[in-house]
């Protein structure tokens, strides 16, 4: 069989059996490898349909620009179909995706811009926001918008669903995570006309405030940021239509990426981090709900493939530091916070455009020999060191009077409480230093790691 372009290849993915990694005497477990489709994950779908539909709209020009926030996945169903159809692509990425989804992307001879994670979606750094001004600012641009682009779901409703029940009419209970909730709203309004009697169940990360929202109807500020990628929200998008969602369940990050690891040991299945949260949620919920459901049929989504997520679930290195790989040994980063209170100074940050005499005066009166620096907009840029001060001082390269921006050194790296004294040795080790901030309260500053620090607290550990 000979397609006439990779557009058509889209869809169609196989399903198997979970036969290693379930629990024997719970339901019979399938999953549906979205990893399969051309450009690696189930957004190939939506990308494709979202284009078409903007195009049959006339709200996309021939030789347009496509612009999106995108966690990367469906910026690579976009530039699929953008190929094939001679549009560019600008795409906005939250820093806290891998570095294979972004060089991914460029890839494709996409625009890329990262923007912070830790701000709200209506600060104007946040991805949603930056998306929505580039796409007024761009000739010719259409903001595609995945999250409230109702032919996101209306793809998964007209495609996915139907391909489900026709590979698997006899299908109990359907499991995908929910992120722009495209793929659960979508495949379960089918599933919910047409087979009413399948149970629909998404899957949130812990930290997101979907759960609750399906829960109470109430809507938290996000309790604390999560490393599982694709899934769980910070507001609700227009896509979310729950009358056809039964129940929801909740993973954490350290079981999602352990199911992750053992879905490829275990299974042959090299999947991405959403795809063990997925199958981890399902297993759950068929435990606390229905454990003597065994004959019955459980269909699992994967959304994407484990080749994007290399250097974090595939990296023991990374596993490791996260503590997904058994208890740091070391102990934690709050733990020498604890023991260096009393030898550590207070927080001061100096602002990039201050004067070098400045800077000076204030490390002389406060007796500290580094200090981190912020932007105009209150961001931490880097760290100045009187060493550099110095330096650049004395090679008359710089004078006393002139701001302190050049001499800023930005190899910095951001660690909470939470992570492994294992990490932070590794980061000083490499020369770089450990920024402490609370993830609970937006990032808040709350320490500067130093090298006395680490040996204070390594030296006086028993
Ligand atoms: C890796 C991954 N998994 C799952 C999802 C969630 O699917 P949906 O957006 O259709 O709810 C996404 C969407 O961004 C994703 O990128």
């Amino acid at each position: 069989m000979v397609y006439e372009n990779v557009l058509k290849v889209i869809g169609n993915t196989p399903i198997i059996r979970l036969n290693r990694v379930t629990q024997g005497g719970l339901a019979q477990f399938f999953v549906k490898l979205e990893f399969m489709n051309p450009g690696g994950s189930i957004k190939d779908r939506i990308g494709w349909w979202m284009i078409e539909d903007a195009e049959k709209k006339g709200m996309l020009q021939p030789g347009g620009t496509i612009v999106e926030g995108t966690s990367g996945n469906t910026g690579v169903g976009l530039a699929l179909a953008a190929a094939i159809k001679g549009y560019k692509c600008i795409f906005v990425l939250p820093d806290k995706m891998s570095t294979e989804k972004i060089r991914n992307l460029r890839a494709f001879g996409a625009k890329v811009v990262v923007t912070p994670t830790a701000v709200e979606p209506d600060d104007p750094r946040s991805y949603y926001q930056v998306s929505r001004r580039l796409a007024r600012e761009t000739p010719n641009a259409f903001y595609i918008n995945q999250y409230d682009n109702l032919s996101n779901r209306e793809a998964h409703y007209k495609m996915t669903g139907p391909e489900i029940l026709t590979q698997m009419p006899d299908i109990d209970v359907f499991v995908a995570g929910i992120g722009t909730g495209g793929t659960i709203c979508g495949v379960g309004k089918y599933i919910k006309e047409n087979k009413p009697s399948c149970q629909v169940v998404a899957v949130d990360p812990v930290g997101s405030i979907v759960y609750e929202y399906f829960k109470t109807g109430k809507l938290r500020n996000a309790p604390k940021t999560y490393k599982i990628e694709g899934i769980g929200e910070d507001f609700i998008p227009k896509n979310y239509d729950f009358s056809v969602i039964d129940d929801m369940v909740q993973v954490e990050d350290m079981e999602s990426f352990l199911m992750t690891r053992d879905l490829l040991t275990k299974e042959g299945l090299y999947s991405g981090i959403s795809s063990g949260s997925a199958v981890v949620g399902a297993m759950k919920w068929i435990r606390e709900q229905h454990p003597q459901w065994n004959d019955k049929n459980v269909l699992i989504v994967l959304p994407d493939s484990g080749s994007r997520y290399l250097s974090k679930a595939f990296n023991d290195d990374w596993m490791r530091e996260a503590g997904f790989l058994g208890k740091p040994s070391l102990g934690t980063v709050a733990d020498l916070l604890h023991m260096t209170t009393n030898t550590r100074h207070p927080i001061i940050i100096a602002n990039q455009s201050e004067k070098i005499s400045a800077v000076i005066e204030r490390m002389k009166e406060k007796d500290i020999s580094q200090l981190p620096v912020s932007d105009s907009e209150g961001w931490i840029k880097g760290v100045v060191t009187e060493g550099a001060i110095l330096a650049a001082l004395y090679e008359g390269k710089i004078k006393s009077g002139d701001p302190i921006e050049p001499l800023v050194d930005p190899s910095i790296e951001f660690v909470t409480p939470e992570d492994p004294v294992e990490k932070v040795s590794r980061l000083v080790t490499a020369g770089k230093t450990p920024l402490v901030t609370d993830p609970q309260k937006q990032g808040e500053f709350l320490a500067i790691i130093t090298k006395i620090d680490l040996l204070t607290y390594l030296g006086t550990r028993p």
